[in-house]
C-alpha cells in the first residue's frame, strides 16, 4: 500500500503563533524524501490550518502527487480547477467539527456531487469521494463517475474488540464491492502505528491517508523517521 501523508497539523502548529514555523512546504519535502507517495492537505472553508498559498507552494515544489481534500462547494471546485492538483478528495465539512466526522452522503446529494465530480474530471483531476463503508454510498459514488473512493476508517479506529472486528468486516465488504464496480479504493482517518497493519487484511487498497498520528510521532522522532516507519508498516 502507498502512503499519503496529511500535513494539515503542521499548519495547525504554525498558525498557533501566526508565523511561518514550522514550514508546511518543508514538511511536504521531508515526507516526499521519506517515502510518501502523496501529500494530502485539507483546504477548509474556514482556513483553520492549511491556507491557499500552502497548496500553491506544495504543488510547485513537490514531485509526488498532491491530493487536495475539500468540501463539495463551488469556491473549492474553482480553486482546484485553477491549481490542478493530481487529485481531489471530496469530504463533508461542518464548521464546528474538530475533524472530518463522517463520510460524504453521496446518496442524498447525488446530482450536486455528480456535477462537481464532472467539473473536476473535465479539468484533468482525479476524483475521490470520502465515504463510510456503506454499500449504498459505494454504489452512488461509482455512479457519480468518481474514479476513487476513500473509505472512512474512523469507526474502525475508535472501536475495540468485537466491535472493531465488525468495523473491519464492513470495510472489507465495501472495498470488495467497490472494486467489483471498477472503483479504486483508498482509506484513512484515525489510523496509527498500532492499528494500521490491519488495513493489510482489506483486499486491494491503493493508498492510506494518514495525518494526526504521523505528525504526533514526528514531535518525538522527527518527521523523516515518523514517515518512513509508517511506510515500512504498510509495505
Ligand atoms: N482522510 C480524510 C478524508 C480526512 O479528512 C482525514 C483527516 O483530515 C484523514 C484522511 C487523516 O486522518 P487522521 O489525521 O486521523 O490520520
Amino acid at each position: 500500500m502507498k502512503l499519503g501523508v496529511n500535513i494539515d497539523h503542521v499548519a495547525t502548529l504554525r498558525n498557533a503563533r501566526g508565523g511561518v514555523e514550522p514550514s508546511v512546504l518543508d514538511a511536504g519535502i521531508v515526507s516526499q524524501n521519506s517515502g510518501a507517495t502523496a501529500i494530502t492537505v485539507h483546504l477548509r472553508e474556514d482556513r483553520r490550518h492549511i491556507v491557499d498559498n500552502d497548496v500553491i507552494e506544495l504543488k510547485k515544489a513537490l514531485k509526488i502527487n498532491i491530493n487536495l481534500e475539500m468540501a463539495a462547494v463551488d469556491e473549492m471546485r474553482d480553486f482546484a480547477i485553477k491549481l490542478k492538483p493530481y487529485s481531489c478528495c471530496l469530504v463533508p465539512e461542518r464548521r464546528q467539527e474538530l475533524t472530518t466526522e463522517g463520510g460524504l452522503n453521496v446518496v442524498s446529494q447525488f446530482e450536486h456531487i455528480k456535477n462537481i465530480v464532472s467539473d473536476l474530471k473535465n479539468a484533468g483531476i482525479v476524483v475521490s469521494l470520502f465515504i463510510d463503508p456503506d454499500l449504498e454510498q459505494v454504489k452512488a459514488s461509482y455512479e457519480t463517475g468518481a474514479q476513487y473512493i476513500e473509505l472512512h476508517t474512523g469507526c474502525f479506529a475508535n472501536a475495540s474488540g468485537e466491535d472493531q472486528e465488525k468495523e473491519l468486516e464492513r470495510l472489507k465488504n465495501a472495498a470488495i464491492y467497490a472494486q467489483e464496480l471498477g472503483l479504486n479504493v483508498n482509506a484513512g482517518h484515525g489510523l496509527n502505528y498500532e492499528n494500521v497493519s490491519r488495513m493489510k487484511e482489506i483486499e486491494g487498497l491503493c493508498e492510506l491517508n494518514i495525518g494526526h498520528s504521523i505528525i504526533s510521532r514526528a514531535i518525538f522522532v522527527g518527521l523523516d523517521s515518523a514517515v518512513s516507519e509508517m511506510v515500512e508498516l504498510i509495505a
